[in-house]
């Protein structure tokens, strides 16, 4: 590092948190936090009564008010303990089936938040106006579905509602009884008191009725005012409002999703059996320094939706709440799974997305919150980024090796240490007295640069930004609502905008321009549009606040406490960065924009990294399932630090790591300011050569990855698929994460994260089209056969080889010619790579476009299917037909690409030699040439036959028919 950067580093050092590794301490357990404790308390006397425990709640049959022409109704809620306080329910039936439950205090002393939906949502769902509720006297339901399979009650007294399907029990809200809403009160009422008699092992708690409620909220008032953890005190003015829920799932033994925290997908439990896992899962969006590769903890971002899954099944609960919640998981059985949910603050707004397959769950979650959109192509490369590439010279001087050594790269990344004294937007001439210039040496060769503005804004008078917002009086207050909130950052002392407020948005929207504003204010003039943006820090993070965080007691926008709306903060600083970026080319260009802390609704924003990892193979094995459980809650652009944040990994380590990575959907390699610097071409033979191998391997499949995105930008599925997502039947993936599928590109991938690695054990699931059964090593087309009950299957992986498999059945597009960027690809002509099934078909798609506007909504795309068919006994038929909307053929992008062909198309696992391979349409004779090997047909296994085609002349946007005899 250059001397004159260090004045940066030393003045940063000074800013860390005092802790260098994760101080547990810094952060609260369930123990340590006032309504965590009392929900849990409240779960405990319901076990120990168990039988005799009934909800307080109720439905008032005489205030239901069913609307005359959709799927709504009203109702007044009561609870026994409370007769004065008045609750409201409202309870719908949207369109697709899912039901949304809202339950709020009428009439408090104060309001409860309820806007945390209309953060997450992209639209107020449609309310299904043919789905009718029918009122008895016990209850109202209604039945709807194809075939009338669902039916949705809500039970009177006490109130409890069940989703059912083919009249089993799918979900169950209150069915324990542990709703409780706790309604607002003046601090003068009467504290509760109570005789607590029993209570040794084994015996009933009996709660004398002095305080009649005690048996139910417990005998004392616990923490329901001002709470203090360590040096923090939380003046909580609104005193108790927390929300206690159980959400049951009686026929659904795995639950999955409520990221982010590090652990497995397939949820652990919490209350008992799991010795580790003795806290609730807590959402809490936190800068954990240091974070454990295995904990219920907290991590940077919180959504709170949650997959059940059966064989029989799929199901999920989005609950839309934005305070601090912890969540507790069980097995009642091994095929049934209750949780608890305590929310420390807003109204309960529950939705219940009936499935019942995966793929039906995930479109109706991006009903609801919408589905990650198409990302730039570009975005889809590898980044390069380091805290911190020290000055332009630097990030020039890294190009050039990357560029000597031949091995591709799309994005660079700065770091704080850009701007002087972490003022964002100002470049530190010093050691950036160039900028823009460092841009188009970049962007020369289609590059992109990614620089980061964090969300603390110094308190300078000499810094632009912070004055604006300052004067524009857009950033939090302090728990008095006056002035503005002062708390520590890398930037010192600093202040945070309010994106709550609206008089920010277009104000920060216009600091990203690289022209002069209308308004006189500060915009982006030293930065170019091919800058993208990340976004970090967003939690928020603070250093000297209670749980490095803000204190839950300021003020934002409209009165609201932190506590009301912390986990969608971050949301809020992605949004707004991301319209910021794409509005400033004309026309709009899709916008990069990294995020760490995010919320339900977060991946219509950009990306996420999964924060401050630890170089280790722990660290390396959880970084995948954290993805996979990212995607699962529809945040599917997501990817963890290659080469782990902290520490220097050995070159081993390295290799594997960026095997990962070049499996994750977003694929960049950053570390701490504190490590060696570890850019691919510093290692020695052999590793630099695997590197640059495996950055090819991912370049030339890019066609995949980007036809994976179109499709879960369509669907809401997400880019990496596990198991129970592909093969919801087979029981025996239920449980796996260190295995997955790349979108429907049949693609099976098992990154290695061990050391001293030679061989993997790869599962192959039980097939239950009954068809495919054969796999592929995809590096050697070894073929695999299957077996219809699931079967593992070693497969070589020495520290240059992936375990990564093609599925009998799929047509893989990739473009093999290496080249130094992506966008140097896009005239590049494509491979097709059959890997037949048994019964000689196959089949894949490819989506292609400009890669960086938004032409393609006007239908300027290419959109291929590829179908290959048996043909006699040992032939094949491979066709090429549009998939696009009718009336689209011949558009412009499409003419764009006339030039561009299907180069090779190599057919693996033919039965035998062909005679003829001709294309249908002209009838002349290809090149090709065929080595034999194992056919696809499932009986044997071995080095698979494979006939290659050369140059079939023809071109990759129009239609064509390849028939090999
Ligand atoms: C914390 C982020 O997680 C890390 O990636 C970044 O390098 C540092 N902040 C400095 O900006």
């Amino acid at each position: 590092m250059r001397l004159s950067s260090l004045s940066g580093v030393l003045l940063l050092l000074t800013c860390l948190p005092s802790a260098l590794a994760l101080k547990a301490g810094d952060f609260k357990t369930c123990a340590q936090s006032g309504f965590c404790r009392r929900g849990r308390a409240l779960a405990e006397r319901a076990n120990a009564n168990a039988g005799a425990w009934t909800s307080p709640y109720s439905v008032d049959p005489s205030t239901l008010v069913i609307a005359p022409h959709e799927a709504q109704f009203t109702a007044g809620v009561k609870s026994s303990l409370y007769p004065d306080i008045k609750f409201g329910l409202d309870v719908r039936v949207h369109k697709d089936g899912v039901v949304r439950v809202r339950m709020d205090e009428v009439g408090g002393l104060r309001k409860r938040y309820d806007e945390a939906a209309s953060w997450a949502l992209i639209q107020q769902p449609e309310i299904s106006s043919e789905i009718r509720w029918t009122a008895g006297k016990k209850d109202v339901r209604a039945v709807y579905g194809r075939k009338k399979e669902f039916e949705v009650v809500i039970t009177f007294e006490p109130l409890r509602v069940t989703l059912l399907r083919n009249g089993k029990e799918q979900v169950v809200l209150n069915g324990q009884g542990l709703l409780h809403m706790e309604h607002f009160r003046t601090k003068e009422e009467t504290p509760a008191t109570a005789q607590v008699e029993g209570g040794e092992e084994g015996e009933q708690v009996v709660i004398k009725a002095e305080n009649p409620r005690a048996w139910f909220e417990g005998e004392s008032e616990d923490a329901y005012w001002d709470e203090t953890f360590l040096s923090w005190t939380d003046s909580k003015p609104k005193g108790p409002e927390s929300l206690s829920l159980d959400i049951n799932f009686p026929n659904h033994g795995h639950v999955y999703g409520i990221p982010q925290r590090a652990t497995h997908l397939d949820l652990p439990t919490t209350t008992g059996e799991n010795p580790t896992f003795t806290d609730p899962y807590r959402l809490y969006n936190a800068d954990v320094f240091e974070y454990l590769a295995s904990s219920p903890m907290s991590l940077y971002g919180s959504i709170p939706l949650m997959h059940a899954h059966s064989p029989d099944s799929t199901v999920a609960i989005f609950n839309a709440i934005a305070s601090e919640t912890w969540i507790d998981v069980s097995h009642p059985t091994r095929s049934s799974t209750n949780t608890q949910w305590v929310s420390e603050s807003g109204i309960l707004d529950v939705f219940i997305l009936p499935g019942p397959t995966p793929s039906d769950v995930f479109a109706q979650y991006a009903t609801l919150t919408g589905a990650a959109p198409l990302p730039a192509h570009w975005a889809l490369g590898y980044h390069q980024c380091r805290w911190n590439y020290v000055s332009t010279d630097d990030v020039r001087s890294v190009q050039k090796r990357f560029d000597e050594e031949d091995i591709p790269v799309d994005v660079f990344w700065l770091d704080i240490e850009y701007a002087e004294e972490h003022k964002y937007f100002i470049w530190d001439r010093k050691n950036f007295p160039d900028p823009v210039d460092m841009m188009k040496d970049v962007e020369a060769v289609g590059r992109k640069m990614v620089v980061i503005v964090d969300p603390h804004l110094k308190r300078s008078s000499n810094y632009p930004v912070y004055q604006e917002a300052s004067e524009l009086n857009v950033l939090v207050k302090p728990k008095n609502g006056e002035g503005e909130y002062e708390g520590w950052c890398w930037s010192g002392s600093s202040s945070w905008v309010d994106f709550f407020n609206p008089n920010s948005w277009d104000w920060w929207k216009g600091l990203f321009k690289t022209t002069v504003r209308d308004d006189g204010k500060f915009s982006w003039l030293d930065s170019t549009e091919n800058v993208h943006v990340w976004n970090d820090m967003n939690e928020p993070s603070i250093f000297n606040g209670p749980e490095i965080t803000m204190p839950k007691d300021s003020i934002h926008y409209g009165g609201w406490e932190h506590r009301d709306v912390h986990n969608i903060n971050g949301m809020l600083f992605h949004n707004l960065t991301s319209q910021a970026v794409s509005t400033r080319s004309d026309p709009p260009k899709r916008p990069f924009v990294l995020t760490r802390s995010f919320y339900a609704g977060s991946q219509r924003f950009g990306a996420m990294w999964t924060g401050d990892n630890l170089g280790t193979w722990d660290h390396m094995a959880v970084g995948i399932y954290m993805v996979l459980a990212n995607g699962v809650a529809g945040m599917t652009f997501a990817g963890s630090d290659v080469g782990g944040f902290f520490g220097n990994p050995e070159p081993e380590m390295l290799v594997r790591w960026y095997q990962v990575g070049a499996f994750n959907p977003f694929f960049r390699a950053h570390a701490h300011l504190d490590t060696k610097r570890r850019e691919p071409f510093l290692l020695d033979e052999p590793y630099k050569s695997i590197v640059r191998d495996i950055l090819r391997l991912r370049y030339s499949m890019l066609p995949v990855w980007y036809t994976a995105f179109h499709e879960g930008s369509l669907t809401g599925v997400p880019v990496l698929r596990p198991h129970y997502v592909m093969f919801p039947q087979d029981e025996a993936g239920f449980s796996i994460d260190d295995q997955y599928f790349v979108g429907s590109s049949g693609l099976l991938v098992k990154p290695v994260v061990q050391k001293g690695v030679t061989e993997t054990s790869v599962y192959l699931p039980e097939d239950q089209v009954g068809i495919a059964l054969v796999y592929y090593n995809y590096f050697t087309n070894y073929i695999y056969t299957g077996s219809a009950k699931g079967k593992n299957v070693t497969v070589p992986s020495a520290l240059h080889q992936t375990p990564l498999l093609i599925r009998g059945g799929s047509i893989v597009s990739t473009r093999e010619r290496p080249r130094r960027s992506s966008p140097l690809m896009k005239y590049d002509p494509f491979t097709l790579r059959v890997a037949l099934d048994k019964s000689g078909n196959a089949k894949g798609d490819l989506y292609l476009d400009d890669g960086e506007t938004y032409d393609y909504q006007q239908g300027n795309y290419i959109w291929r299917e590829f179908v290959a068919g048996k043909n006699g006994k040992k032939g094949v038929k491979i066709s090429s037909k549009d998939l696009g909307i009718a009336g689209r053929a011949g558009n412009e992008f499409e003419m764009s690409m006339e030039s561009v062909r299907v180069e090779k198309i190599v057919v693996v696992g033919l039965g035998g030699k062909p005679t003829s391979v001709k294309l249908e349409a002209g009838g002349k004779e290809l090149e090709w040439t065929y080595e034999p090997g194992v056919a696809a047909d499932g009986k044997k296994e071995g080095e698979g036959s494979v006939l290659v085609i050369k140059d079939p002349g023809v071109g990759v946007g129009i239609d064509w028919v390849v028939v090999v005899s």
